[in-house]
């Protein structure tokens, strides 16, 4: 079957307003800061691709060897008819899970919404291409907005993977969780990725690789506003900056001004001062009970957990309530 043509649930003006929104909130903010979704125009994608391939980017390993190991019981304890992906991005290690339903499931429909409709477009001809059968409805869409919108009928599996969730603050985290079970029919059921906390010496060079291609990444979101609001940041006066924060748990992306700088955007006139920081993304590491304990709170219960041989990332399987 070949892929039916993106739904779009938000337009260009929408991405457009959104960013606009979110420069002049975050640029004026103190600290600075600005939202990690903003990283994926076509070559973030890339360069997020490139990443998982990393020798110190372990998430992408470790889920896939979970999924792997359990693709064939996630089909036969969800029997589910459409699946479901958020953020869904190459959907790489989602074919794992498509080639256990194509053995023995009665999948229809599979569904990956993103924000980056070039990941998309791609993704969706290559599984239409790759799944004869298979029904694929790409959807360009915002998940902190739009589950109210996702398909219905038939039992569905909602798949979150890569430790995406980890990106939300914890007050967004709830929120998400919360609205993702309002859009789930109890029995339907979520399939979630969660980075594990673990020594800072291992999570550290993950965000921080030699080879400079998360640095590149990070500065990739100036380019995007430069690009979309014609602002004049110079992107190789940022350095990348990757910090542990063992209060929260999580590690923090930041971009530290070299040197003082005015940057014009959006009719404003940003100063940073040398040294200034600029957090672009935090990435939540989780322990088990914790993540279960959030999901109980927003109304799913945990059906299986399970992590990779190395311990570092954990798949936590649950159903609605
Ligand atoms: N799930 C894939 C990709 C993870 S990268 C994996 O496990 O490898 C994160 C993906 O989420 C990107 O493709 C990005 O475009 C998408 N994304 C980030 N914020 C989003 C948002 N608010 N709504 C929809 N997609 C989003
Ligand atoms: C998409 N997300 C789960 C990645 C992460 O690990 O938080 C994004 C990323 N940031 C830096 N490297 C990868």
């Amino acid at each position: 079957m070949s892929a039916e043509p993106l739904e779009i649930y938000l337009e260009e003006q929408d991405l457009g307003r959104d960013l606009r929104e979110d420069v002049r909130f975050g640029l004026t903010a103190r600290p600075k800061w600005l939202p990690p979704k903003w990283f994926y125009d076509a070559r973030g994608s890339e360069l997020f691709e490139e990443i998982t391939r990393l020798p110190e980017y372990y998430p992408t390993r470790a889920e896939r060897a979970v999924l792997a190991e359990h693709a064939d019981e996630i089909v036969e304890l969800t029997g589910a008819k459409t699946l479901i992906e958020l953020g869904s991005g190459s959907s790489d290690k989602t074919r794992l899970l498509l080639d256990a339903f194509t053995r023995h499931g009665e999948l229809g429909t599979f569904v990956p919404l993103d924000v980056s409709v070039s990941a998309l477009r791609q993704s969706t001809r290559q599984i239409a291409a790759e799944y004869p059968g298979l029904r694929v409805r790409g959807i360009v869409g915002d998940f902190t907005r739009q589950l109210d919108r996702l398909p219905t009928g038939g039992r569905r599996l909602v798949v979150f993977l890569g430790g995406t969730i980890g990106n939300l603050l914890p007050v967004e985290r709830a929120e998400f969780l919360t609205a993702m079970r309002a859009a789930l029919e109890a029995g339907d059921w979520l399939l979630i990725g969660t980075d594990l906390v673990k020594d800072p010496e291992v999570i550290v060079p993950a965000y921080d690789d030699a080879a400079g291609v998360t640095a590149e990444f990070n500065r990739n979101v100036l380019r995007v506003i430069n690009r979309e609001l014609g602002a004049d940041f110079d992107p190789e006066a940022f350095t990348h900056v990757a910090v542990w924060d063992p209060e929260h748990e999580w590690i923090e992306m930041r971009l530290r001004a070299e040197h003082p700088m005015r940057v014009h955007v959006l009719g404003l006139d940003v100063e940073f001062a040398a040294g200034e920081e600029l957090r672009t993304e935090i990435s939540a590491k989780f322990r088990p009970e914790g993540a279960a304990a959030e999901l109980a709170d927003a109304g799913f219960e945990r059906q299986a957990y399970w992590t990779d041989p190395d311990g570092l990332f954990g798949v936590t399987l649950a159903r609605a309530d």
